[in-house]
């Protein structure tokens, strides 16, 4: 399984907790060389040390930024001379329903959930394009198939990074890159942290009783990237067996 995997230079956004860091403890583990990004540097800077990562491995990032998220990826290509896969993962939850006017909350997963995507897709694209190899993984979401009550903004979100991400593989064929959705359900991380109404996080909260370990996400990211270079996973939509949604 780690065919695929090792030795590729690898960028993850929003790797300081849940999806984003399972997954870099994973791609680690299987010989990936890796440079991370979140803002919180020294949540990053922890996992580089248990990872045994260098210290330049890890890079302060705020994905509503353009130019942070383009450091990003100009420093891990700077670094290892190219890259071949961007994980463009950072995400947050805050649900409500629209009726409550949480504009800023709408503001901020638009920001992070859809522009961020964009921004990573922005940097990393023309050395993609240039190298005629590479592989962009969008994390979307179970939401981004469906959407219901309080979670009208963020499946809007979620759509997006699907639309987008459809976009841009019927773009990109010409430079042999590959492109992949990855939507999780209910997966066990800090996601329910983002939710700003109490109420609507207590709600949240019980229906993540059933969520499955942040591991899942990060075998199929594994998954998806160790296929052979022909073959292109371009959607993966996975679960806890017990959730209906
Ligand atoms: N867990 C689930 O059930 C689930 C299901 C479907 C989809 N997802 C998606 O999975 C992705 C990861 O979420 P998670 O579940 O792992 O939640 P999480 O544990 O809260 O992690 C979110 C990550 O995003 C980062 N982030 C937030 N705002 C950022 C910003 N402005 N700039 C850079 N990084 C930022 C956070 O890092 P800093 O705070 O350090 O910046 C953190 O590393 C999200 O896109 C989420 O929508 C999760």
């Amino acid at each position: 399984m780690t065919d695929g995997i090792k030795n590729k230079v690898v960028v993850i956004t929003g790797a300081s907790s849940g999806l984003g860091e399972a997954a870099a403890r994973r791609l680690a583990r299987d010989g990936a060389k890796l440079v991370l990004g979140a803002r919180r540097l020294d949540r990053l800077n922890a996992i580089a040390g248990e990872l045994g990562l260098a210290s330049d491995a890890v890079v302060e990032t705020d994905v509503t930024k353009v130019d942070q998220v383009k450091r990003l990826v100009d420093h891990a290509v700077r670094l290892h001379g190219r890259i071949d896969v961007i994980v463009n993962n950072a995400g947050l939850m805050p649900h409500s329903p629209l009726e409550r006017g949480k504009v800023e909350d709408w503001d901020r997963m638009i920001d992070v959930n859809l522009k961020g995507v964009l921004y990573g897709i922005a940097a990393a694209l023309p050395y993609m394009k240039e190298q005629k190899s590479g592989q962009i993984i969008n994390v979307s979401s179970v939401a981004g198939h469906k959407v219901n009550p309080g979670g009208a903004v963020y499946a809007a979100t979620k759509h997006g990074v699907r639309v987008i991400s459809e976009g841009l593989r019927q773009e990109v064929k010409p430079y042999n890159i590959r492109t992949t959705i990855i939507s999780p359900g209910a997966v066990a991380t800090e996601l329910p942290d983002s939710i700003t109404a109490p109420d609507v996080a207590e709600r949240v909260r019980k229906v993540y009783e059933m969520a499955i370990p942040a591991d899942s996400f990060a075998s199929m990211v594994a998954f998806a990237m160790s296929q052979p270079e022909d073959v292109d996973v371009n959607e993966i939509l996975f679960r806890p067996t017990r959730q209906e949604y």
